[in-house]
């Protein structure tokens, strides 16, 4: 299955996506991650990215598309794949078509308020990106992630100004999205409010009906 998961900055995208790799054996390709991981790691890509992502700007298409068509062919995703924050704009979503047009696409829904209290709340293992919530899905020890040990840190676009700034371009540049893939017919609409588990159940469901 060619899933892809389409909504606001912090809606649950990656949170979802860790759970549903493994009830739907499917592999977790997520933009953002993969953006990140070459900032860590100092690469050509990350020292480029690296300011466009602090201010919650996007990457240029022609970067990111190649990246994901470049990941796709890999073969762990010729079974299918769970794209996390790929597409994003109505470019991206019209090169995905001419190499692996999604069969569902997962519109997560969510009020601006409980986004804001999501971003703001979230702490990210510095280690291993696992990421937890200081009220939401705290962390057994504080500070410390429960799979490695790792310090958790915030990430750096989830400050007040880099958050309002990722929710403008969404609606301007993501939120057309919507529309799109509603009039191919492959959109599926959640409610990305409940707890994690309640979600994914919804996801399942969803996507046998
Ligand atoms: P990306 O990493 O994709 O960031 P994003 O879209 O802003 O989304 P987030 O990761 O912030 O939120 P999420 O929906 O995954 O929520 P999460 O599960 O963490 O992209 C980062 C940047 O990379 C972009 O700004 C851009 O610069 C660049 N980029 C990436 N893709 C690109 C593209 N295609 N084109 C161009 N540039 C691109 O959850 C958030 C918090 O809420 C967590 O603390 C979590 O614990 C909590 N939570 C989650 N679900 C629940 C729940 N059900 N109930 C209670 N709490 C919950
Ligand atoms: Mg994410």
């Amino acid at each position: 299955m060619k899933l892809v998961f389409l909504g606001p900055p912090g809606a649950g995208k990656g949170t979802l996506a860790t759970l549903a790799k493994q009830a739907l054996n499917l592999p977790h390709i997520s933009t953002g991650d993969i953006f990140r991981s070459n900032i860590k790691e100092g690469t050509p890509l990350g020292l480029k990215v690296k300011k466009i992502l602090d201010s919650g700007g996007l990457v240029p298409d022609e970067t990111t598309i190649e990246i994901v068509q470049d990941r796709l062919r890999k073969p762990d995703c010729q079974g299918g794949f769970i794209l996390d924050g790929f597409p994003r704009t109505i470019d991206q979503a019209e090169a995905l078509e001419t190499f692996a047009a999604p069969q569902a696409v997962i519109n997560f829904i969510l009020a601006d308020e409980i986004i804001i209290q999501r971003l703001s709340g979230r702490r990210v293992c510095k280690n291993c990106g696992a990421s937890f919530h200081l009220e939401n899905l705290p962390p057994r020890r504080e500070g410390l992630c429960d799979q490695c040990d790792g310090e958790l840190i915030q990430r750096p676009d989830d400050t007040a100004q880099a958050i309002q700034q990722r929710l403008s371009v969404y609606t301007a540049q993501t939120e057309p999205l919507i529309g799109y893939y509603r009039k191919k017919g492959t959109l599926k609409d959640i409610d990305a409010q409940p707890q994690p588990e309640v979600v994914l159940q919804t996801l399942i469901k969803v996507l046998k009906a």
